[in-house]
């Protein structure tokens, strides 16, 4: 499949907009701060770089990652940890994504953080990709939502390529 064909979904400016109202309820919802917001890598790496710097009291910031083998548009549903959580026991933390397909990935992270009892535990992604939904994820802040279709830039990849766009694409499937 020839993926060099693509278009532009949502604009540098657009998504920088929805990501300071994104930032603006996370700040409502926790006035007293001191969150732990967990990437998860490496898609999510500009989404909560930029995200973080719009919310209005500090907070803590630590990655996490696994690996779904292969490579490609879809999720094999294999999954293999490559860096794990922080301890967040007690703590209230925000997991954060950058798009949420199957939701197999974030289901299983949340397990994972609950497994620490965490105070409080959130999710958010910049993308919600309701359409091929497989596992019953809630997701609490979600920056854009879209039915179908492969998107790639602000973080989102394809084969590890186009993470640096500043704006997000729909690759031509065709
Ligand atoms: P899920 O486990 O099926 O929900 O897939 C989530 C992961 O698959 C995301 O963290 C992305 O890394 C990747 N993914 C799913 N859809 C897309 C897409 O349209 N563009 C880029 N990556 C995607
Ligand atoms: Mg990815």
């Amino acid at each position: 499949m020839d993926k060099g064909k693509k278009r532009i979904l949502f604009d540098a400016e657009t998504i920088s907009a929805r990501v300071k109202e994104l930032g603006k309820a996370i700040s409502a919802d926790y006035p007293q701060g001191n969150l732990v917001m967990v990437g998860l890598l490496k898609g999510s790496f500009i989404f909560l770089a930029d995200l973080v710097r719009t919310l209005e009291k500090p907070c803590q910031i630590d990655f996490a990652r696994i690996s779904s083998y292969g490579s490609g548009t879809v999720s094999s549903g294999q999954l293999e940890v490559v860096m794990d959580i922080v301890p967040v026991t007690g703590r209230d933390v925000i997991l954060v994504d950058d798009i949420v397909d199957s939701g197999l990935t974030l289901d299983y992270y949340r397990k994972r953080v609950e497994q620490f009892e965490p105070r409080s535990l959130k999710t958010a992604a910049l993308i919600d990709k309701t359409g091929r939904r497989d596992r019953d994820v809630h997701l609490d802040y979600y920056g854009f939502r879209i039915e179908d279709g492969f998107v790639v830039g602000y973080g989102l990849d394809w084969d590890e390529r186009f993470r640096n766009l500043s704006h997000i694409y729909v690759l031509d499937e065709s």
